[in-house]
């Protein structure tokens, strides 16, 4: 069989009517039978790029075995299954080596990389700022941290690079909405040191897939970490400071600050001041990437396929902004919904979600042994090819209406699922609809790129060029 060419980047394009963007090939080798250098190829891929390792046979089947560099792996894309192993069977999984790698030295004790009676401490403590009551009452503040900022952030007439301005945009609205704006002392130091840390550190290092001991020094990382003690530092300095108001009797804003610092119960202790710093970073970093890079792929899809585009501005000009109750307005914007969700399915902000298993398990005459690896490959999932049709393509109405009861509950999972489900689901959803709705209705994009942006994951999946575009006004 022919070697798979990571080189290869198809042209985006049009085929009967619907919009299919540039995404790499899926590699076609089937991994049992894999040559060393097949595997020396993929490890490379995987480094670069993961979501480029993405195997045909994943998108065909419901489960693939294989193995790289001598360890055993699955990859699952049967919704059945998917439910079995990360609902039912959830207690015997754990964080998988390589992603904990990857994450530990960025978020140390964060929710994300926790485990065990340490996760479920700290998910118990975090979870009353996600509940859906709670996160409604952040609507007013979201419009109006986005209002303000829009002008400044985009002018019609200007090209920008569409990556970073939304991730001002999104930082903004999270730091205001969790932290009252008071760790944005250096808004653009803060989101460049995040570039930094996850273009350096957001990826495996061969000596993590190769399972090499972690004294070995990662040299790829090294230029990362002066970026994230930055950032620990502007954390540290805004709770130092909310501490001191919380002493001195002074009232704190109620927001996740003030959780964090008086967070605790009778059965759970306060948390130290290195898990507060942890779960801030935590929660900056996985706020506002992933909803900033969905945001940013649906207005690009948006500027490809125009006569969605002009379905979606009409809607929103449909839409009362004044009389409409905020929290009114994701039913009041179904199609620009349903292009955020679409966005998602093609380009899923965070598409890997690897386990280790703990015990051994069967399904069917699937066995599974303890100490394999199981990753939820959201780029498979959401493409697979026997449970979308058209699954390249950009469709937003599969989510509307009728069409929208036939998709399985596990089979679109772009916020993960079982017990580690997105604490910030809800968060983001709010979000995007009115962050879509206030941008739309005031600007157009077209893209600017001299070549069609590519995806690349940096743990999200973001555009290799920035993603260039020229703002107008409408
Ligand atoms: C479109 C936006 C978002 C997407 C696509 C997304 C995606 C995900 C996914 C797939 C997971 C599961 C990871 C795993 O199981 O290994 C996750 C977990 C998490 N997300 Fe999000 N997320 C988004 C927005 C947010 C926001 C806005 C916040 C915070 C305000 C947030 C905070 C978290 C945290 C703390 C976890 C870890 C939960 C746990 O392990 O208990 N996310 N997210």
């Amino acid at each position: 069989m022919a070697r798979h060419d990571y080189s290869i980047r198809p042209e985006p394009r049009f085929e009967s009517g619907v919009f299919i963007p540039s995404a790499p090939l899926p590699v076609e080798a089937d991994p049992n039978n894999w040559t060393l250098f097949d595997n020396i190829a993929l490890l490379r891929a995987l480094i670069r790029n993961p979501i480029e390792t993405t195997g045909k046979l994943s998108r065909q089947q419901g489960c693939v075995q294989g193995r790289l560099f001598g360890q055993e792996f699955f990859t699952v894309a049967d919704p059945k299954l998917l439910q079995f192993i990360f609902v039912k069977n959830h207690d015997g999984l754990k964080m998988n080596n390589v992603r904990q790698q990857v994450l530990k030295p960025l978020i140390r004790s964060g929710l994300i990389a926790a485990e065990g009676a340490e996760w479920k401490r700290m998910r118990h403590l975090l979870t009353p700022m996600f509940t859906p009551r709670h996160i409604r009452t952040f609507s007013e503040g979201m419009r109006k941290t986005i209002e303000s900022e829009v002008p400044t952030l985009f002018k019609a007439d200007e090209e920008l690079f569409l990556t970073r301005t939304m991730l001002s945009l999104t930082y903004e609205v999270l730091s205001d909405a969790l932290f009252s704006g008071e760790i944005d002392g250096s808004k653009d130091g803060q989101i460049k040191d995040f570039e930094t840390v996850l273009s350096s550190m957001g990826k495996p290092d061969p000596f993590d897939i190769l399972k090499f001991p972690a004294f070995m020094p990662r040299v790829t990382k090294l230029s990362g970490k002066r970026a994230l003690h930055r950032i620990w530092g502007r954390v540290g300095d805004a709770l130092e400071e909310r501490r001191r108001r919380i002493v001195n009797g002074s009232k704190p804003p109620q927001d996740f600050l003030s959780l964090l610092l008086t967070a605790g119960d009778d059965e759970n202790a306060p948390l130290t001041a290195e898990e507060i710093q942890d779960q801030a970073v935590t929660f900056i970093g996985a706020g506002h990437e992933t909803t900033s890079h969905g945001m940013t792929w649906m207005i690009y899809l948006l500027s490809q396929d125009v006569s969605a585009r002009d379905r979606v501005e009409a809607e929103i000009d449909r839409l009362d902004m004044d009389k409409t109750p905020l929290e009114d307005w994701g039913k009041a914007l179904p199609l620009t919904v349903a292009c955020f969700e679409e966005a998602m399915r093609l380009f899923p902000p965070a598409p890997f979600i690897s386990r280790e298993l703990t015990k051994d398990i069967s399904f069917g005459d699937r066995d599974f042994k303890a100490g394999d690896n199981v990753l939820l490959n959201l780029w498979a999932l959401h493409r697979h090819y026997e449970l979308w049709e058209n699954p390249d393509g950009f469709v937003p109405d599969r989510f509307l209406g009728e069409n929208r009861t036939k998709i399985d509950r596990f089979q679109y999972l772009p916020f993960g699922t079982g017990p580690r489900v997105c604490i910030g689901q809800r968060f983001a959803q709010q979000e995007a609809v009115i962050m879509a709705a206030l941008l739309l209705k005031r600007f157009r994009f077209e893209y600017a790129g001299d070549v069609p942006p590519w995806p690349r994951m940096r743990i999200t999946v973001q555009a290799e060029n920035g993603m260039p575009m020229r703002v107008l006004a409408r």
